[in-house]
């Protein structure tokens, strides 16, 4: 076994996960998606706002059936999110977040996929709604 293992949270994990900034549904949003994950069975939602102008995330909230490492990766994912177009949104993939986040233990690297998914079919719906 490698060095990293199941005790391998960094603080920057461990401070967002026990206090996470982004928890939460938003009242009345423009976008929501889910994702859920395989390996696991845990699922992720995602809700934003956009500012006035529709252009930028002005607000953005998770809420999550999964582990800490889920946490963690999903609060992340919601501060590299705020105040970017949607178009820069949805490059955002579940590296940029275990940058953000200085790594996750080798084990834990598959819980961050679902934060980035999430945000992509919450983009998705939104989009989807402009068209009807
Ligand atoms: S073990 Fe399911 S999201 Fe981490």
């Amino acid at each position: 076994m490698t060095e990293q293992n199941f005790n391998s949270y960094n603080d920057k994990v461990m401070k967002r996960f026990l206090k996470p900034k982004n928890f939460g549904k938003i009242k009345n949003p423009d976008g929501t998606g889910s994702m859920g994950n395989q390996k696991c069975g845990d699922i992720m939602e995602i809700s934003f706002k956009l500012g006035k102008d529709k252009k930028k995330i002005k607000e953005i909230r998770f809420q999550t059936w999964g582990c800490g490492a889920a946490i963690a990766a999903s609060d992340a994912l919601c501060e590299i999110a705020k105040a970017k177009t949607l178009s820069d949104a949805k490059k955002i993939t579940n590296k940029d977040i275990i940058e953000n986040l200085g790594g996750l233990p080798n084990v834990k690297l598959h819980c961050s996929v679902l934060g980035a998914g999430a945000l992509h079919s919450a983009i998705k719906n939104y989009e989807g709604s402009k068209k009807k």
